[in-house]
């Protein structure tokens, strides 16, 4: 229907080229020519009044990519992935979605495009709250008019991938914070777009939680090989689901790069500053890494208790008040099997460790030295988390890794 030109660049699915986008009166005025003559967003709002939302912004995406633009507040961010579904007009440049140019469009044919190729994930996304979830899901195809039974059939398929169906029927007032989102996330998936805008998404979420979100999404993007644009204010998140991360200050790109380049080669003294926060992987929390309690039944049998535990390091088994009291092994377990006992007890031990949420892993580590669950516990001693052993070294060496090869490159 448009005339719009051929983006050269094919395998990128987005592609932003030379991006500027001035909030004022007059954003093609005096602002435009400082931002385009290289003045900071600073300046340009000194000597003319006018934002600079973004300047000179150039980036692909390509297929099947998770890319994630990572920056401080009012680094552009937002700016920069609406310019993709055109909820901003840009100032100049262009932004390319497959071979459209997306700003030659309007009406219907914008509608189509939003609704057909995008799912778009926000922070302070609204779920309906008089919809049941499955209503809500299926929501964006009851816009486009499908029928209820293809809808429900579509808003279910993507429930399952967000591990939801058992709740179609809820409303979202009965949903916690974090299924919510996943609520929001499935309600992207069930048009089954190309690309997923993803702002902030898990931003408002509890760390564990989040870690949950984040893995999950992963596990979802190597079924369906979206084309994802996520946006986060945090390095750490970046640098986890990023296939590659840009950068950006004050309306402009600083850095695009896988996450070992951005830790190992960063471009800037800002980027080398904004990665040393990554040290706080020597300080990463307890709760960053542990996952939510599995306890065991203390009344199951034991091949039931060790079917439990599964892929862990173990399962606690709680008290009254759901302190844990003793663990299971896998390895204790088939041991006690093997000697002709199903008693649960039999295989009990309870010389574990505890440990706080707020602890660092490094403070940890000692006692995951033993092979041994350590369980998390609250301030009234009741279990909220496992922390395996496996976790924790997984964690620790791969930031580990990423450090080491950084400080190397720029402290020594
Ligand atoms: N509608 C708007 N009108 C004026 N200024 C805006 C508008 N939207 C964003 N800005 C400004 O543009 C800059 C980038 O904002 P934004 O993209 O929202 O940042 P981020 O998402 O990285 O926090 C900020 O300085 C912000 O104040
Ligand atoms: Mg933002």
């Amino acid at each position: 229907m448009v005339s719009a030109g051929v983006s050269s660049a094919l395998s990128a699915k987005i592609r932003l080229e030379g991006v500027y986008k001035i909030f004022g009166s007059q954003p093609r005025g005096r602002a435009l020519a400082l931002a385009k003559a290289g003045s900071s967003k600073d300046d340009v709002q000194t000597l003319t009044d006018h934002v600079v939302g973004l300047a000179d912004v150039n980036f692909e995406v390509a297929e099947g990519e998770i890319f994630v633009v990572m920056g401080l507040s009012g680094s552009g961010k937002s700016t920069a992935i609406r310019t993709v579904n055109k909820l901003h007009e840009i100032t100049d440049g262009h932004v390319w979605v497959d071979d459209v140019d997306v700003q030659t469009l309007s009406g219907r044919a914008l509608q189509e495009l939003r609704r057909e190729k995008m799912g778009m994930v926000f922070q302070h996304f609204a779920l309906f709250p008089h919809r049941s979830v499955i209503d809500n899901v299926g929501y964006g195809l009851e816009v486009q008019g499908v029928d209820r039974d293809t809808r429900n059939k579509k808003a279910l398929e993507a429930l399952s991938l967000v591990g939801l169906e058992p709740y179609a029927s809820s409303m979202p007032s009965q949903l916690s914070g974090g299924m919510q989102q996943r609520v929001g996330l499935a309600r992207a998936l069930a048009s089954d777009p190309d690309i997923l805008l993803m702002d902030e998404a898990f931003s408002a979420l509890d760390p564990l939680i989040r870690r949950q979100m984040q893995d999950e999404m992963m596990a979802i993007q190597k079924k369906l090989r979206k084309t994802i644009l996520f946006i986060t204010h945090d390095l750490n998140e970046a640098l986890r689901i990023g296939d590659r991360v840009c950068i950006m200050r004050g309306g402009r790109i600083v850095q695009i790069g896988t996450p070992e380049e951005i830790l190992t080669k960063p471009a800037t003294g800002y980027v080398a500053e904004f990665v040393q926060d990554v040290d706080q992987g020597r300080v990463i929390l307890v709760s960053d890494v542990m996952v939510e309690p599995r306890p065991v039944d203390r009344s199951s049998t034991l091949g039931e208790a060790v079917k439990r535990v599964s892929d862990r390091a173990g399962a606690f088994v709680l008290d009254d008040v759901g302190r844990p009291v003793a663990v299971l092994t896998v390895a204790d377990g088939l041991r006690s099997i093997e000697m002709g006992s199903d008693r649960l007890d039999d295989a009990l031990r309870s010389d574990f460790e505890t440990a706080g949420p707020r602890q660092t892993l490094n403070e940890v580590y000692a006692s995951a030295g033993r092979g041994l669950p350590i369980a998390v516990v609250d301030e009234d001693g009741r279990l909220i988390g496992n922390l395996d052993p496996r976790h924790i070294m997984e964690e620790l060496g791969r930031v580990e890794s990423l450090i080491d090869g950084f400080e190397r490159e720029v402290f020594l």
